[in-house]
């Protein structure tokens, strides 16, 4: 596939804003149609220009990208390898057959399965390979953290399961094990599902097991965030304990959008099923192989080092915030994810965004796990790939007080934002 070249930059037309090295030939696309070129090149711009900080995000790489935007794309593979439901999927069954092995290397499992569209996919199929409509489910509660497929009632598990949420200790923000443990006894779910869209410490997975163990719960675990940091080793692995390993494979893992799940050989054949046919169609090949590349390139040393410089990023930064005067949920982070209340500023959480997006840092807000106000969640995943370090988290965080507190000038606070971001291409030329 293509790669950046000096050319295929010429080819933006000249109004175009500046992003530095772009990490594909956009040349075809920029002669072809210039709206949707236009789009895509000011996308670029906005990512090069601002602080991501979501959570979720991060920048793939130039290769990830190339697989993403190859003749894959093209491929209809229904099935799995070796058994599809098309012709000419040798390369097709290749790419999933290594996208596979290396993900069962990488994260110690029996099985993998490559093919769900996206972290809700892989949930999806987890609850139809191991649950029954209405069978009752215990996740983390919403407010708490839960992700819309942990019983949001305009989500499918809400409206097919019976799902009962426990939540954090009001004090530490910890999860109440307690609590756990007592509605386990009380519903005697049939799963028992932990992970978080905003909890920034580790699940404690041998407790979750004891707890589905007594109860005859099967453990889903839903490690869409973390699944990055236990690749590079900066955060523990839910493999052993836990019957269904769900994850993203985007957010830390760096790689394409999309889904996977592990579990024992055992069940391997019911979640096979339950991805396809029961869930999908055909797979996305190229995202398959974009996997394959991101799980490459999470095996090696590298990738290691940079998962436990998102987690000291994160801790430097939750830190510095907490000095700026907000309020950090359970005092600190162990992975990518602080969570901010800036009540204490005098500014709600809606308000907060608003005025960090103005000046450039781009942020959720999110759940407290108390009382009714919103706080931030922010993410280090991103900024690290970009090659920031702990100096520069302690500058994010004066400048995320700046802004907040909408102090001084803010074209200066923008113009400084800006060049932050510009110091630290996502995509060097
Ligand atoms: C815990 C958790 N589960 C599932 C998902 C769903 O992933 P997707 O947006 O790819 O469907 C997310 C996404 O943020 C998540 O954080």
């Amino acid at each position: 596939m293509s790669v950046t070249t000096p050319a295929s930059r010429a080819a933006a037309p000249p109004s175009s804003p500046s992003v530095g090295a772009l990490p594909q030939d956009f040349g075809a696309l920029v002669r072809q149609d210039p709206e949707i070129s236009g789009i895509l090149l000011a996308e670029a711009g906005r990512q090069s220009s601002t602080l991501q900080l979501i959570a979720a995000e991060n920048f793939t790489s130039p290769a990830v990208l190339a697989a993403l935007g190859s003749p894959l794309a093209n491929k209809y593979a229904e099935g799995y390898p070796g058994a599809r439901h098309h012709g000419g999927c040798e390369q097709a069954d290749a790419a999933e057959r290594a996208a596979v092995r290396r993900a069962m290397s990488l994260f110690g499992a029996e099985h993998a399965n490559v093919q769900p569209h996206s972290g809700s996919s892989a949930v999806l199929a987890a609850y139809a390979a191991l649950l029954r409509p209405g069978d009752t489910v215990l996740a983390m509660g919403l407010p708490y953290g839960g992700h819309l497929t942990h019983g949001a009632p305009g989500n499918f598990s809400g409206r097919w399961f019976e799902f009962a949420g426990y939540g954090v200790d009001p004090d530490s923000g910890l999860i109440d094990y307690a609590q756990v443990r007592a509605l386990a006894r009380a519903r005697r779910p049939k799963a028992i599902v932990c992970g978080s869209i905003s909890y920034p410490r580790h699940p404690d997975y041998e407790q979750f097991r004891a707890i589905a163990d007594e109860a005859g719960a099967y453990l889903i675990a839903d490690a869409a965030h973390p699944m990055g940091l236990i690749a590079g080793g900066a955060a523990p692995s839910p493999v052993p304990y836990a019957d269904v390993v769900c994850a993203t494979t985007h957010k830390v893992l760096r790689g394409p959008r999309g889904g996977m799940i592990l579990c024992g050989v055992e069940l391997s054949e019911r979640i096979d099923r339950a991805v396809f046919p029961f869930t999908q169609g055909g797979a996305q090949m190229h995202t398959v192989a974009a996997k394959a590349v991101a799980f490459g390139e999470a095996a090696a040393p590298a990738y290691a080092v940079y998962a436990h410089r998102v987690v000291a990023n994160a801790r430097v930064l939750a830190a510095a915030l907490e000095s700026e005067g907000l309020e950090i949920t359970t005092g600190g982070t162990d992975t990518h994810i602080v969570v901010a209340d800036p009540a204490p500023l005098g500014v709600d959480a809606r308000t907060a965004r608003e005025r960090l997006v103005a000046a450039g840092m781009i942020l959720d807000t999110c759940a407290l796990p108390y009382g009714d106000a919103r706080g931030i969640r922010l993410g280090t995943a991103a900024v690290t790939t970009q090659g920031m370090d702990e100096d520069d988290m302690t500058r994010i965080a004066g400048l995320f007080g700046a802004a907040v507190r909408a102090e001084g000038d803010p074209g200066r606070l923008r113009a400084e934002v800006r060049g932050l971001a510009e110091h630290n291409p996502p995509y060097p030329g």
